[in-house]
């Protein structure tokens, strides 16, 4: 399952997401929770579970936001729409693995009655929106089999700590962020999941995007969420390897192949060691390349 581009889409909107539908993210996330006003919960869950009806090809994965375990609202998100054509949750100010362990128990039981394989519907968290969901990172290290992803998120987490802000006068995250975006970072490769970007609140500014993007990828996010469909193409295009990433990645497995006993290798003047090969292959795996 390629995780690059995650668009959230207002689960009461059918409009939204008839234009979601062919924009080429990776997954759609149907929100049940914040995108969606109190009175339209329950129309929003109905019409998310028949979304989920309409079995045609497709080819993004369906996953669903549901509400947070407080709300007293997500077992019958849970029950609406676990059934076959779900391929994912993302769990909302989960406070650590234990909040999967719950969903995944749920899980378990109803994909066994709606005739779904087991295992099969994954799990995306966003681990930095609690307090306590700062201290619990570690939890998610060994990772429970139907996680996929961490992601993280900085407006709920102000909001809670009772913060008047979160970005500094020129646009980036003050401290109390900065660490919650690093320590998603590092349990998400700690426990062998995709770390997934928070999202990028102004969707007019394309250039901001974009060069955020690349800081993400280069610290070593490798997708991102999206809340507009104007994001999608520049998300896609700066989580996917250039053709010159590709290029030397694949000269230097090739070289290490060529060698199989060397731990380090010269390749046009610059040294390169077993990092520099996982990172080669890391780059093709991102392109579907498993050259
Ligand atoms: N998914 C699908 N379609 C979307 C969309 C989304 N996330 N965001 C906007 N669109 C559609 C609009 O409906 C509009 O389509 P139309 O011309 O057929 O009416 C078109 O794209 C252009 O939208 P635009 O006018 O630029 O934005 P807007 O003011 O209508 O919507 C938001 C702005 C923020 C309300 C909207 O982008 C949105 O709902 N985003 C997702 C919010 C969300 O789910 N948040 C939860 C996670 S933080
Ligand atoms: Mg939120």
């Amino acid at each position: 399952m390629r995780l690059r581009s995650l668009l959230f889409v207002p689960g009461d909107s059918e409009r939204k997401f008839a234009k979601a539908r062919d924009i080429g993210a990776d997954v759609l996330i149907l929100d049940l929770e914040d995108a969606v006003a109190p009175s339209m919960k329950d129309a929003a869950r109905a019409q998310v579970s028949a979304l989920l009806d309409d079995r045609s090809p497709r080819d993004w994965a369906f996953f669903v936001r549901v509400n947070p375990f407080d709300t007293g609202l997500t077992d019958d998100d849970l029950a609406a729409v676990v059934k076959p054509g779900l391929d994912g949750l993302l769990i909302p100010k989960a406070n650590g693995a234990h909040d999967v362990v719950r969903i995944a128990e749920t899980l378990d039981r109803l994909e066994a009655a709606n005739g779904m394989e087991a295992g099969s519907v994954r799990i995306a968290v966003v681990a930095t929106e609690t307090p306590l969901a700062m201290f619990n990172l570690g939890s998610y290290t060994p990772a429970h089999p139907r996680l996929a992803a961490l992601t993280w998120g900085a407006e709920d987490l102000a909001a809670a700590i009772g913060a008047t802000g979160n970005k500094e006068e020129d646009g980036h995250w003050t401290d109390p962020y900065r660490l919650a975006r690093s320590l998603c970072l590092y349990a998400a490769a700690s426990a062998g999941v995709a770390p997934v970007d928070t999202l990028y609140a102004n969707f007019r500014d394309p250039e901001g995007l974009e060069a955020d993007c690349r800081r993400a990828r280069r610290d070593g996010f490798t997708g991102r969420i999206a809340i507009h469909p104007d994001q999608v193409a520049t998300i896609n295009r700066c989580f996917s390897p250039s053709d010159e990433e590709l290029a030397e990645a694949r000269k230097i497995v090739a070289a290490f192949a060529a060698q199989p006993d060397a731990g380090t290798l010269g390749i046009d003047g610059k040294m390169y060691d077993i990092p520099h090969l996982k990172a080669a292959h890391r780059t093709l795996a991102a392109a579907g390349d498993t050259a």
